[in-house]
């Protein structure tokens, strides 16, 4: 494997603080929810949304956690390479070129096109031994990833006749998963769709299946947890796949007391320099902010290189001693402007260089979120995670 070409700066103390204890408790919160032995399998792809791959990873399995799911072959190999040995399901395309990998790794490929069952074949034809597990997708609305539901019996056919390849799941992907649960809803009309599918693989007794992502599971536990009938398919109830909630995320419109989720990741930096600036003075590129007073503007090392979205120019907030203050001004790659002014006023301390910022997370009794970030910059939480880049260090707390 090639070594990581970019490395964190470890001289500034701009950092991603996340904290592996509320995504144990996290993880907790939603596998209470379900039937004991319902599948679970988190989603850390993508660095566990930005969060750091191999240290989350390492929190799941400890929380008990059997499956891990991530998108790229690459990431299931980086996993092994950290050690890790448990059932990791790929939910990215094989090809030719990376189906030796796959056995390899004993990684455990999710097929969603007949291309990539003939990859996995030539690999083993060249040095497979043991039988090989795989999980099958289907399309059920999406039109993202999957065989369609028509080509099951097709599907079932070629298990028949490729003994070394053992099926242990199939699943799919909701397009909404904020309506599952609700009768009339995008997710039921997948739902009823992906029942037939299990239909076709009904004589594979251990077969697991599996459809929901955070939202879906959370609201179909809302909706229908009274009437026990959470999703179900060939008589087993619907695994989940959760990736969004286990960072912290509540699902849009979740008014459920059962579970709370919290935030893991918390985004702090510090003031590098200060400017006391005259009324009518600007700050930063543009310009796109003039000092209406006198202000005290304080720099911050942290810039849209490190994934403070240039969106948020002179719409955010960031918490300091405790209180909000507004970002004065365009986010430049490296470094922001915030204005310190009534802060300092309040506090009657003047602003020194090392104080403590947060740009997402708490401080004393304010909080700023993903959702609240996302929103400022037209995007989803899922972006703001994912867009903090490589050279934020990460710090986990235990
Ligand atoms: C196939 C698949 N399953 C599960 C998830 C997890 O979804 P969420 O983060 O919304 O819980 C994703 C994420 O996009 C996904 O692509």
């Amino acid at each position: 494997m090639t070594t990581r070409s970019y490395r964190p700066s470890h001289y500034r103390r701009s950092v991603a603080e996340i904290d592996l204890r509320q995504i144990d408790r996290n993880f907790r919160s939603f596998v209470s929810l379900y039937p004991a032995g319902t599948f679970f399998c988190p989603m850390v792809k993508a660095n566990a949304y930005g969060h750091g791959d191999i240290e989350v990873a390492k929190a799941l399995r400890n929380a008990g956690a059997n499956y891990l799911g991530v998108a790229l072959i690459e990431e299931g190999e980086r996993l092994r390479h950290a050690g890790d040995r448990d059932p990791i399901l790929i939910f990215g395309p094989v090809d030719s070129g990376s189906a030796e990998t796959i056995l390899r790794e004993n990684l455990t490929a999710v097929v969603s096109g007949w291309d990539q069952l003939q990859a996995l074949e030539v690999a083993y034809a060249d040095g497979g031994t043991s039988t090989t597990r795989v999980h099958f997708e289907f399309n059920t609305g999406m039109n993202r990833l999957g065989f369609e539901p028509e080509e099951a019996p097709k599907l079932r056919e070629w298990l028949r006749e490729h003994k070394e390849f053992k099926l242990e799941g199939v699943c799919t992907h909701l397009l909404r998963g904020n309506d599952a649960g609700d009768e009339t809803g995008e997710s039921e009309i997948q739902l009823n769709r992906f029942v037939q599918i299990v239909n076709a693989f009904g004589d594979l007794p251990d077969l697991i299946v599996h459809a929901l992502n955070s939202s879906a599971a959370v609201n179909i536990w809302n909706r229908k947890a009274e009437q026990k009938q959470l999703g179900a398919a060939n008589g087993k109830t619907l695994g989940l796949r959760p990736g969004i909630g286990l960072y912290g995320v509540q699902p849009p419109n979740d008014q459920h007391a059962e579970i709370q989720l919290r935030p893991v990741m918390s985004l702090k930096t510090h003031v590098i320099a200060i400017h006391h600036v005259k009324k009518g003075e600007k700050v930063s590129y543009g310009p796109l902010w003039q000092a209406e007073r006198d202000s005290t503007i304080a720099t911050l090392p942290f810039g849209y290189a490190d994934g403070y979205r240039r969106s948020l120019t002179n719409r955010s907030q960031v918490l300091f001693r405790g209180a909000r203050a507004p970002v004065a001004g365009t986010v430049c790659m490296d470094y922001f402007m915030v204005d310190l002014t009534d802060i300092e006023a309040k506090t009657g301390k003047p602003v020194v260089i090392g104080e403590e910022i947060v740009l997402l997370g708490d401080q004393g009794q304010e909080s700023i979120t993903a959702t609240e970030l996302a929103d400022l910059a037209g995007t989803i939480s899922y972006e703001i995670f994912t867009g903090v880049s490589e050279r934020v260090t990460r710090v986990y707390l235990r």
